[in-house]
């Protein structure tokens, strides 16, 4: 143990302990490079931070299925599994554990190699139409999500697991900018393969998306609907076209707006953290009962389920309150002068009306702590049409084709530290923030033609505004 801890901060020391304020803090820390997406808001109270290491616990800990041939039979299923697993995953999931993808709670990484398999991705699909609540029309047999992997046990050892397998290609382009420099981008080309289930047949509608960060989530679901709805009429006088998402609300039981997601397609945290349990790791909670097995899935309705609800009421509620209770990190190295350039450089160009640099929280019951602060997150939480380069073809209730939701760029010059990604974008297309700048395109172009247009030191200025954050 002490032999862990010394060498961990041997490693703090050698990459420089990382300095870290919180949105709500006003003091510095010294953390764990790697940490920084994990501090928790401050004030909360001993019974809630008890709760907030729990959470910890419950986005880390592995899930296990209970036919698992390495358990064996006289284990008694009442108590946690090996190491400490919880039971339940599957029958069909994505990976056995939150952390797999959200590494520390940062964005998922697209590896660069053409032809791998998207592992810290997921592939949404759809047909077209509208489900009951005008979401989108999950696909008659691999539904709206495809999950490579399964728990079922087969009697022909070679048969593949899973529903499919998706992989991704690249394909490179060349972008000049105004001042003869190039620069190479690629673009996501993505392979769906060993189909379990029959071919996905002519106008599947596909959607890859990265894994997002997750710090600071709960401050913007303290954002007000009245707020959010005031960006979007303040915008169309600046000649934009920023729309919040309506989407089911399942806790609620009704329509909400879409906050969460790159197309906003989540309502709430809770009801996020439920639906990725759902249909990144096949685990039912009170509000998910039911595995998302398609009629022509034989193997997965009749796999050995564990009891439900699998997400037990006290995890999905320490895992809420974890996730709520993320923070996000402030600005550094705010005065040098390159920052403030590229800060001014920021606004002039337009980039500041969609990630707009500070929001306000307002009342919040669920989180008192979250309450009436000032943050600065560089989002609108609204979506905006960005062009036909970036646009996936498939609709998620009211988010177009081309539709996204404003990403927001707090904490966004860390992320290399924390999850040693810089894939960027909704696909993770972007391999640092200038490719991400480039592929801009729909409302955002003329923001991304003054960024473009702009001489070389300007760019540098700009970036190194984006890095501070
Ligand atoms: C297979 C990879 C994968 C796994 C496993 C996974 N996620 Fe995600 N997560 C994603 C992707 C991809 C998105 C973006 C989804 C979208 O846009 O539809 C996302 C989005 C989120 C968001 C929204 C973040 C934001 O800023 O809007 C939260 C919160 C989240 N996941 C929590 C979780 C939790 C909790 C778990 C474990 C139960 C989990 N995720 C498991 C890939 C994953
Ligand atoms: C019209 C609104 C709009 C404007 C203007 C705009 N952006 Fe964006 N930005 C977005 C949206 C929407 C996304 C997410 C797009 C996606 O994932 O495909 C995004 C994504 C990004 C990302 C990647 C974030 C991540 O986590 O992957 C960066 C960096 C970024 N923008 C910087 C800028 C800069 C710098 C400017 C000004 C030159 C700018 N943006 C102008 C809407 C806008």
């Amino acid at each position: 143990m002490k032999k862990t801890l010394s060498c961990l901060l041997a490693l703090s020391l050698a990459l420089g302990p990382t300095m870290v304020t919180p949105q709500t803090a006003k003091a510095t820390k010294v953390v764990l490079p790697q940490d920084v997406y994990k501090q928790p808001v401050t004030g909360l109270t001993p019974k809630q931070l008890k709760q907030f290491k729990e959470g910890e616990k419950v986005f880390n800990n592995f899930w296990m299925a209970v036919n698992n041939p390495i358990i064996p039979l006289t284990w008694d299923l009442s108590l946690p599994g090996p190491a400490g697993a919880e039971w339940g995953l599957g029958p069909m999931f994505m990976a056995t554990n939150c952390a797999a993808c959200h590494v520390n709670a940062g964005r998922g990484r697209a590896i660069d190699a053409s032809g791998s398999l998207a592992v810290q991705h997921v592939l949404r699909l759809s047909v077209p139409g509208q489900d009951a609540h005008g979401g989108p029309n999950p696909h008659p047999n691999y539904g709206t999500e495809i999950q490579m992997f399964d728990i079922v046990t087969r009697k022909d050892k070679s048969a593949r697991a899973g529903e499919a397998e998706v992989f991704i290609d690249w394909v490179t382009q060349k972008f000049s900018f105004a001042d003869g420099e190039t620069l190479e981008l690629r673009q996501p080309k993505v392979r769906v393969e060993n189909l379990n289930f029959g071919a996905l047949g002519e106008g599947t509608m596909l959607s890859l998306r990265n894994s997002q960060a997750m710090m600071g989530v709960g401050l913007l679901e303290a954002v007000s609907d009245k707020d959010i709805l005031k960006l979007a009429e303040m915008q169309k006088t600046k000649g934009l076209n920023g729309r919040p998402n309506y989407v089911r609300d399942d806790i609620r039981q009704q329509t909400s707006i879409g906050r969460f997601g790159w197309k906003a397609n989540q309502p709430s945290v809770r009801q996020q953290i439920a639906a990725a349990f759902s249909s990144d790791m096949g685990i039912n909670s009170a509000l998910y009962p039911e595995t998302h097995c398609t009629a022509v899935q034989k193997e997965c309705i009749e796999a050995i389920r564990h009891d439900k609800p699998e997400l037990r009421p006290e995890l999905w509620a320490a895992i809420t309150t974890w996730a709520m209770s993320l923070d996000a990190p402030v600005q550094r190295d705010k005065d040098k002068p390159e920052v403030k350039r590229g800060e001014q450089l920021f606004v002039d160009s337009g980039c500041a009306a969609c990630h707009v640099p500070e929001l306000k929280t307002s009342q919040f019951d669920a989180l008192p702590q979250l309450a009436n602060r000032k943050i600065r997150p560089y989002t609108d939480l609204l979506l905006h049409d960005m062009g036909p380069e970036l646009a996936d073809g498939r609709p998620d209730y009211k988010a177009g084709a081309a539709d996204w939701r404003t990403a927001p760029l707090w904490g966004i010059g860390v992320s290399k530290q924390v999850s040693a990604s810089t894939s960027f974008l909704h696909d993770g297309r972007a391999r640092n923030l200038q490719e991400a700048i480039v592929w801009h395109g729909g409302e955002a172009k003329p923001a991304r033609d003054k960024f473009t247009t702009m001489p070389k030191a300007q760019r540098s200025d700009l970036l190194a505004f984006l890095e501070s954050l």
